[in-house]
C-alpha cells in the first residue's frame, strides 16, 4: 500500500516533468498499469515480436550450460530478476533448478505488483517448495535497497532486451549498479536485443494487429484514469522509428491537432503543437563491440553469449570481477 502511495505520487511528478519539458517524454515504467500487463502478454505472443521467442529458444537449448557455473559453485545462492514480468522464460531456469534440487531463493523484481502476485502464485502452484520473495519496486531501488541474503553467492538475471529501454548511458548506469550489489565472482545473466535488419525491428514495435499501438497509448488512459486527464486518444498517433546507426528504436505518441490536456491532479493544462511528439520508450539494440565494452567498462567479464542461429538476440552470461 505504501509503494502504491509512493508510486502515485511519483507518476504525477514524473508526468509533470515529462510534459513540461521542451522535448515532452513520458517514462516507460508507467507502461505497466494492469491493462498495460495484460497488453504485454499479447505483445509477447504476436508473429512481429520475435524478441520473446527466441530468447525462450535460447534458454530452453542452453538452460544446463547457463546454470553450471553457478551451481559448481554447490553454495546456496540468490536468484535475483530484474523486471521478472510473469517470469515465462525464467520458469525453464527455475524448472531445473528445481529439478537438481538446487538451493537457492528466487527474489523476482518488478514495478508491477499485479504481475508478481501472479507470478508469485504460479509458481507455488507448480513447484512446491520453491522459496519466493517476490520485491515490487524499481530497479534502481531494488538494486540499492539489496534486500538478499549477502553471505549467498549471487545469480542476477534481467531478461527480455529490458536494459534496452535504457540509453546506453542509463544502461551503464544500471550495470554498475547491479556490479556494485554483487560480490566478486557473482553472475549475471542479460539478454540483449542485437542489430539486425531494420524492418524486422521496426515490426515489433509496429505490428499488424495494433497491439504494440494500444500499449503505447494506454499510458495516456493511465493518465486519463490516475491523474484525471482528458486525453483524446484519437488525437495522438503511434509512432515507433529505427535508428540503425546507434541502434535505437524510439516510440513517440505523435499530436495530431493543436489542443490543450488537462491534468487536473497537476492542476495543469499541457499544449500540444500539431505534429509534436511525446517519447514514451527506448529500446536499444546493441552489437557484439558495444556489449564488450560495457561488459569491460561496468565490471565484469564475459564468460558466454548464448545466441541463436539468426544472431538476433543474445544471452550474456557476465561474472562480476
Ligand atoms: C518488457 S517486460 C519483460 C518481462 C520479462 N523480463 C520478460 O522477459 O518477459 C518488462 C517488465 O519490467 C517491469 N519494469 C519496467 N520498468 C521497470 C523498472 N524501472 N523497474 C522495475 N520494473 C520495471 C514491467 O512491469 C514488466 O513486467
Amino acid at each position: 500500500m505504501e509503494f502504491i502511495l509512493k508510486e502515485k505520487g511519483e507518476f504525477a511528478l514524473d508526468v509533470q516533468s515529462g510534459l513540461s519539458a521542451p522535448n515532452k517524454y513520458l517514462l516507460s515504467k508507467y507502461f505497466y498499469d494492469h491493462r498495460g500487463d495484460e497488453l504485454f502478454q499479447k505483445i509477447m505472443q504476436l508473429p512481429e515480436y520475435y524478441l520473446t521467442r527466441t530468447e525462450f529458444s535460447i534458454l530452453h537449448h542452453n538452460y544446463a550450460s547457463i546454470l553450471a557455473p553457478i551451481l559448481e559453485m554447490q553454495h546456496e545462492f540468490n536468484l535475483v530478476e530484474l523486471g521478472a514480468g510473469d517470469g515465462f522464460k525464467t520458469k525453464i531456469l527455475i524448472e531445473y533448478l528445481e529439478s537438481e534440487k538446487a538451493a537457492y531463493t528466487y527474489y523476482p523484481i518488478d514495478i508491477s505488483g499485479n504481475v508478481l502476485a501472479h507470478l508469485k502464485q504460479s509458481l507455488r502452484d507448480k513447484f512446491e517448495r520453491i522459496q519466493v520473495h517476490p520485491i515490487q519496486d524499481i530497479y534502481r531501488n531494488a538494486l540499492a535497497g539489496q534486500l538478499w541474503d549477502h553471505k549467498r553467492r549471487t545469480l542476477l538475471l534481467f531478461l527480455g532486451a529490458n536494459i534496452g529501454n535504457f540509453v546506453l548511458e542509463e544502461a551503464k548506469e544500471i550495470l554498475k549498479l547491479m556490479a556494485a550489489t554483487l560480490g566478486s565472482g557473482d553472475f549475471a545473466l542479460i539478454g540483449f536485443d542485437l542489430k539486425k535488419d531494420p524492418e524486422l525491428i521496426l515490426g515489433a514495435y509496429d505490428d499488424s494487429q495494433g497491439v504494440t499501438r494500444d500499449f503505447n497509448l494506454n499510458i495516456l488512459t493511465r493518465i486519463n484514469k490516475e491523474l484525471g486527464g482528458d486525453f483524446d486518444l484519437s488525437k495522438f498517433k503511434h509512432w515507433p522509428v529505427y535508428n540503425p546507426v546507434n541502434g535505437e528504436c524510439r516510440s513517440y505518441l505523435v499530436s495530431l491537432a493543436d489542443q490543450e490536456v488537462r491534468v487536473d491532479a497537476l492542476a495543469a493544462t499541457f499544449h500540444f503543437k500539431r505534429a509534436e511528439a511525446i517519447h514514451t520508450e527506448v529500446s536499444k539494440k546493441y552489437d557484439k563491440e558495444e556489449l564488450n565494452q560495457l561488459a569491460e567498462e561496468c565490471g565484469f567479464e564475459i564468460i558466454h553469449n548464448f545466441q541463436d542461429d539468426h544472431e538476433f538476440f543474445t544471452d550474456s552470461l557476465w561474472k562480476k570481477r
